[in-house]
């Protein structure tokens, strides 16, 4: 399938999990692609994998704070420049920490909705221009099964998510005669850097997340699951879809 070829696409978390497997299958769909994250060393390895494809002259790197208003304003601008447009945008970018809510402090759940929710905010906006400008932009944003399926010691991140799924509803409410989709995928039960380390409190069920078990399959996914589908939506295959969220967990929750 090349269902990209001669779209531009800005993927960020492109250093690590579901955001590189994204990349990495745009990049074999014949998207050109923005890989961002704060992690220089994940980019590095996505670009070693493009290279590896054959895909990586499509490809270009950018390292951004998506909670930093300046870091995107600044690399957001200079991605899409370097594209020479957008077609797609995707907030893959995120973070999981866990506490007892009684025990989180401000700052703990300011650092959650800042990077998940205020983040997603900022690099959508700052991309909202371009995507316009080409009468059919696609944002795909990252919810989470936990937006709707409660987990303990995750209000933060839950809440976060939570957002996330209004924001997209929002957007897609407010854009649409402008051609602008924005769907939401929720994930769950994937294996990610995320999912090893999900700093559980230390009182906390150990097998917590092990116990999230896929009616699919042998256990956890890989990460590259959610990149067919984010494929799929992003796609002229999902020209339909809009202000909605696509749940990818195996049937953890049903
Ligand atoms: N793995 C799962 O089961 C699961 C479930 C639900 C939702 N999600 C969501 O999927 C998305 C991808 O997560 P993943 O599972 O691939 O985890 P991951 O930790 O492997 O990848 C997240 C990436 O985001 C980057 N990042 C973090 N903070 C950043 C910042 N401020 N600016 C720029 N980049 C930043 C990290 O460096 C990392 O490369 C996240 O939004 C996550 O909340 C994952």
């Amino acid at each position: 399938m090349n269902r990209f070829t001669g779209r531009r696409v800005l993927v960020t978390g492109a250093g690590s999990g579901i955001g590189q497997a994204t990349a990495l299958r745009i990049l074999a769909e014949g998207g050109s692609v923005a890989a961002a994250d704060i992690a220089e060393a994940g980019l590095e390895k996505t670009r070693a994998l493009a290279a590896e494809a054959g895909t990586d002259e499509r490809l270009s790197r950018t390292v951004l704070d998506i909670a930093d208003e300046d870091s995107v304003r600044a690399r957001v601008d200079a991605a899409v420049e370097h594209l020479g447009g957008l077609d797609v945008l995707v907030n893959a970018a995120g973070i999981l920490d866990s506490r007892h809510t009684g025990a989180m402090t401000l700052e703990f759940w300011n650092r959650i909705i800042g990077v998940n929710l205020t983040g997603t905010f900022l690099v959508t906006r700052q991309a909202l221009p371009a995507l316009l400008a080409t009468g059919k932009g696609v944002v795909v944003n990252f919810s989470s099964t936990s937006a709707s399926f409660a987990h303990p010691y995750m209000a933060a991140y839950a809440a976060s998510k939570g957002g996330i799924q209004s924001f997209t509803h929002a957007i897609a409410a407010e854009y649409g005669k402008q051609g602008l989709r924005a769907v939401c995928v929720a994930p769950g039960s994937i294996d990610s850097g995320m999912t090893r380390a999900p700093g559980l409190p230390r009182d906390a069920d150990p097998d917590l997340f092990t116990k999230l078990v896929p009616a699919l399959g042998e256990g956890f996914a890989g990460p590259e699951t959610v990149a067919g589908a984010i494929a799929m939506l992003a796609s002229e295959d999902g020209a339909f879809i809009t202000g909605t969220e696509l749940r990818i967990d195996g049937g953890t929750h049903m």
